[in-house]
């Protein structure tokens, strides 16, 4: 089998090649990559020299190289994006850009390669808010709402490859994951900003109240999840995936940071909030656990002690990403902090 992952030296799509070389060590990975801010080859280092993957640096709005990086593929994983929420509000062309447009010409391309699968990664965040007392979770048939540039970004993403496989037959797949947590995640998001700047002694930034909820999975149980929906999911199905986590706030797992690393709650600096901020996410899993036989085997407080545990043994890896372009974001969007 050869698997074209795009977005592979991502955050998620790293963790998933790392994943699939070990769990499948037969088949061959090509891993096509802008390296944009996101994109780090450091995540692979433990893969670069095998005989069985293959990087490519090319972008997914570029249909040539799309092209050759398709020949002979049986499968393809779309991870490729912008996903950064705030970095969406300040600047949402580039999501427009890689999300809408880069999807259309995978698609495209994998139209004229004939590939056997199209596995479309996505997010709960296309579902819209639910209010923190609402009991509802989202699932396959929750109607989209998306209310941020890139959750509207993915969203269209969405339908594009749904109505690809309808019009054209192009066999998709598409998991829309809640939150992931775990090694190698950019450190612009809550988790590993949390627990970087802690170890760097700066405050961590709580937007409003704090009181947002998220659902919350480990990254290598999003990684199983797709395993699951390329080996056995249905064609033309979409597959919800969550996480063990009920109903916990941004401010209960900021507490939960300082506290594993013996901190001090003034390290807490509540900011302004961000536009259009979604109160509250929640998956209801029970397709993918009925019919494909999947569910979370890492428990949030664990495997987020083990995830701080990395950052504090990885420090050469986020000191280096938190330079350069990161510092000039950061200074924009949290000032002095
Ligand atoms: P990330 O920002 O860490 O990585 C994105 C990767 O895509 C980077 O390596 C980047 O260089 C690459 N990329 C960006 N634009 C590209 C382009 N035009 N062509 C080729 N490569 C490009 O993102 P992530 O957190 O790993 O998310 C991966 C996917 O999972 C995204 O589709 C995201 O929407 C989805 N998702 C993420 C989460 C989460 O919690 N992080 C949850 C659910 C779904
Ligand atoms: P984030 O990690 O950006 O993921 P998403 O917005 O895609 O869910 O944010 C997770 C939650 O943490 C969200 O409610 C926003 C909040 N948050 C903060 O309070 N402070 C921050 O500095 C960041 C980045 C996020």
């Amino acid at each position: 089998m050869k698997i074209l992952v795009t977005g592979g030296a991502g955050f998620i799509g790293s963790n998933f090649i790392l994943y699939w070389m070990k769990n499948h060590p037969q088949d061959k990975i090509v891993n096509l990559d802008k390296l944009t801010y996101a994109g780090n080859l450091e995540n692979l280092k433990e893969v670069e020299k095998n005989p069985n993957y293959k990087f490519i640096h090319g972008d997914i709005c570029d249909g040539k190289a799309v092209g050759e990086a398709m020949e002979e593929i049986d499968i393809v994983v779309n991870f490729a994006a912008e996903s950064h929420v705030d970095r969406s509000i300040t600047e949402p062309a580039p999501f427009i850009m890689t999300n809408i447009v880069g999807t259309q010409i995978l698609l495209d391309e994998a139209i004229k390669s004939k590939v056997k699968r199209f596995h479309h990664i996505s997010t709960d965040e296309v579902y819209g808010s639910l209010e923190l007392e609402d009991l509802n979770k989202f699932n396959e048939r929750t109607n989209y709402n998306p209310r941020s540039p890139y959750s509207a970004s993915k969203s269209s993403s969405d339908h594009l490859v749904r109505a690809y496989f309808t019009t054209y037959g192009l066999p998709i797949t598409i998991s829309n994951c809640s939150n992931n947590f775990g090694p190698y995640q950019f450190p612009e998001k809550l988790i590993p900003l949390a627990i970087t700047n802690l170890l760097e002694n700066k405050k961590i930034p709580v937007y409003g109240d704090g009181l947002y909820v998220r659902d919350w999975l480990y990254v290598e149980d999003h990684c199983r999840a797709v395993d699951k929906i390329l080996q056995k999911g249905k064609v033309g199905d979409t597959y919800c995936v969550g996480g063990l986590t009920e109903d916990i706030n941004n401010l209960s797992i900021v507490k939960k940071i300082i506290k594993i690393l013996n901190a001090n709650e003034e390290m807490i600096e509540f900011i302004k909030d961000r536009p259009g901020h979604d109160r509250k996410y929640a998956v209801d899993w029970s397709k993918i656990k009925n019919e494909l036989d999947w569910e979370p085997q890492h428990s949030f407080d664990e495997w987020l002690e083990k995830t701080v545990e990395w950052y504090k043994k990885n420090s050469d890896w986020w000191k280096r990403v938190k330079t350069g372009e990161y510092q000039e974001y950061y200074n924009k969007q949290y000032g002095k902090l």
